[in-house]
């Protein structure tokens, strides 16, 4: 097993003169095992590790300068929604939130001063799935990086750089990790000019994992694919089930060939992952709250991607920090529950939801 380096400095032979790590911000072996390895698993060639998924997307908002414009999918995750708006508005950048499902919205924000294209696929929660190659595409033509957080997909089910992407960007707290056991940001890109500027941030700014955390991600990633087979086995028989409940208004899940984006779906991903949503039929926010305090197996918690399920209600948690205004308008309902379907046994899953449900 890769060992792991415990410590945060390295004795050098003479002054100047040492093995290729002087201070462990800087470089720890324990850390290049595992950006070799997503690197590998991204098809890309280079890979950085960041102590969590913000501070990878931190990293990448700071390749920019005051008056510099980003396009950004407009139902992506809140945090990375709170980042763009909250801090880096303040730093002169400037957003526009936009609904990419249909990826021609995209040419409506583009403007001179258009510096990166930020897609998020699937979304969170609602599982559009977005135009990763047609987005590349519009990136090219107007001089923009393309950025893809493939957070909810894992590099199991797409590989964005394949397709034209410039950095691929997880929090692989998730799917990578794979057990709620640790937090961690990657970034991987095949640009040499690019992977410099963001591994000069990555010691600048000192956003680093530690060892440990780095160990567990490497046992994680030895069984992602064998984690997502599953994932994707159960989610599938979930959403059919969910489906066919008649106190499910509908059901988000790229899978289902109802789902607006299901072409491009099948064509970009492998399978169609773990992660889906619902709505309950009514407005009533407090007959899902019932569902959700009601399950048994599905614990309640934020997070995804781990071997265990998840439940959990984006209005007032994972999204909790965009205006309800700005949720509604983007489709994203008092009664919507959103679901990490674990590896356990299907026929569990689905009892647990259906008593929970009613
Ligand atoms: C799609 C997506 N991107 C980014 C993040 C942020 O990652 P982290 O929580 O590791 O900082 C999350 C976290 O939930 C996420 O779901």
């Amino acid at each position: 097993m890769t060992p792991i380096f415990q410590t945060s400095t390295y004795v050098q032979e003479a002054p100047g003169k040492h093995h290729g790590y002087e201070y462990a911000r800087t470089q720890n072996p324990t850390r290049t095992v595992l950006q070799n390895n997503i690197a590998a698993l991204e098809n890309g060639k280079h890979g950085l590790c960041f102590s969590s998924g913000m501070a990878a997307t931190d990293a990448i908002a700071r390749l920019f300068v005051p008056g510099d414009e980003i396009i950004c999918t407009n139902d992506l995750y809140g945090g990375t929604y709170r980042l763009f708006t909250k801090v880096f508005e303040k730093y002169g950048l400037r957003f526009h939130f936009v609904p990419m499902h249909n990826i021609h919205n995209i040419n409506k924000h583009i403007s001179a001063k258009t510096r990166m294209i930020w897609v998020e696929t699937p979304t969170n929660p609602l599982m559009h799935i977005i135009d990763i190659k047609g987005a590349a595409a519009i990136a090219r033509q107007c001089n923009a990086l393309l950025v893809v957080d493939n957070t909810f997909a894992s590099p199991y089910l797409q590989n964005p750089l394949d397709t034209g992407a410039d950095i691929v960007m997880h929090s692989a707290t998730k799917y990578i990790g794979g057990h709620s056991d640790a937090v961690m940001g990657m970034l991987v890109t095949n640009s040499d000019n690019l992977h410099e500027q963001l591994k000069f941030l990555q010691n600048a700014c000192g956003a680093v994992p530690g060892p440990q955390d780095c160990f567990l991600m490497l046992r994680g990633i030895k069984t992602l694919h064998i984690r997502m087979q599953r994932h994707c086995e159960n989610a599938k028989k979930v959403a059919v089930f969910l489906t066919s409940h008649p106190k499910v208004e509908k059901v988000f899940y790229p899978g289902l060939t109802s789902h607006p984006n299901h072409d491009i779906a099948k064509k970009q991903m492998k399978d169609f992952g773990g992660m889906l949503s619902f709505t309950l039929k009514g407005d009533n926010m407090e007959d899902a709250l019932k569902v959700l305090s009601g399950t048994k197996l599905f614990s309640l918690a934020e997070s995804l991607g781990g071997v265990e399920s998840l439940i959990g209600h984006p209005a007032t948690m994972t999204h909790a920090s965009i205006p309800r205004e700005e949720r509604i308008k983007n489709g994203l309902k008092d009664t919507l529950i959103r679901l990490s379907v674990g590896i356990e046994d299907i026929d569990d899953l689905i009892d647990d939801l259906n008593k929970a449900i009613g």
